[in-house]
């Protein structure tokens, strides 16, 4: 993999991506970015750095425990996505954020500069995430802490997409793909760290922190349709798969996805989803 084509394939597509992100009455990112900030728990005054924060998911719920006294920055590879939170902050007057365009892969940081580290849904895109980690720990006050959120993988699962979409998406549909965007290739690079807990918390002891938290709990989400479904999986992750399907391949698993999933409606009734997510906190080992 070039992880820098790689990069400009991530960033163009949630540049393009940003508008609707999110903005579809789909509700996963946002109740996932609250919970990991419950999870991460940060306190008053404390200065957090927000990883991938996309529109703002868990940027806003930390920005208002950091309160007035506390800082938060968020950054990310988009500058679509940028440009989008800044839009929040300004509409929500709140003073205690910044954000900015920056490759999360190895920012340009001080070290020893943050309480806390989130990243909710975002580690997983970037290409070398288990040495990133260790430049993270670098950006960690003593007893400072990491919280990031990544999906449920299992052997068998697509990645970026819940376990029972695997068997909804043949391979012939594939081919296109561009080698790294392959299925046995991202599951190489997501599966190889963070698919066994204990894999994940060896990574994390190599990384620099300890007290390795994993918690596995659904996002419960609700959605009007099988189509509304479909149409929102373009405005997230997801999108990196449907760009690279040809007209004909897009309008197959279109068809595919909303047969399945309006089979588990009642009637017309909406469809309920619940989507595994991992939550992950850690605390930076003593120096
Ligand atoms: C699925 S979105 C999650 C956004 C937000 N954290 C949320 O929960 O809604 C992934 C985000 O990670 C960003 N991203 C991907 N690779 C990145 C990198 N190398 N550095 C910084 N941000 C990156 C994307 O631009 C996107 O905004």
């Amino acid at each position: 993999m070039d992880p820098a084509a790689y990069k400009a394939t991530v960033t163009a597509a949630f540049d393009r991506a940003a508008a609707s992100y999110d903005q579809l009455g789909v509700e996963f990112f946002t109740p996932m970015g609250r919970r990991l900030v419950e999870h991460a728990a940060p306190r008053e005054g404390h200065r957090v750095l927000d990883i991938g924060c996309g529109r703002g998911a868990s940027l806003f719920p930390s920005a208002e425990l950091v309160g007035p006294t506390g800082h938060v920055l968020g950054i990310d590879i988009a500058p679509a996505m940028v440009d989008a939170a800044r839009a929040e902050a300004e509409r929500q007057g709140a003073k205690n954020v910044e954000i900015r365009v920056l490759d999360g892969e190895n920012p340009d940081l001080p070290a020893r500069s943050f309480d806390l580290i989130t990243g909710s849904y975002s580690v997983i895109f970037i290409p070398d995430a288990p040495s990133a980690m260790a430049r993270y720990a670098r950006l960690l006050t003593e007893h400072g802490r990491i919280a990031f959120t990544s999906p449920v993988f299992t052997d068998d699962t697509f990645p970026f997409l819940p376990p029972m979409f695997t068997e909804l998406i043949p391979r012939s549909l594939l081919r296109n793909l561009p080698a790294e965007w392959q299925p046995e290739a991202l599951q190489h690079r997501f599966n190889s760290w963070l698919g066994r807990v204990d894999d994940l918390e060896k990574t994390m002891r190599t990384a620099g922190f300890q007290d390795v938290v994993v918690v596995d709990e659904p996002v419960h989400v609700v959605v009007q349709s099988g189509e509304a479904w479909v149409d929102w999986s373009h405005t997230q992750g997801m999108r990196l798969l449907w760009q690279h399907l040809t007209a004909a391949d897009s309008q197959q698993l279109r068809t595919r996805l909303i047969t399945a999933l309006d089979d588990l409606r009642d009637g017309d009734g909406p469809l309920f989803l619940d989507v595994p997510v991992r939550y992950v906190t850690a605390t930076v080992a003593g120096r």
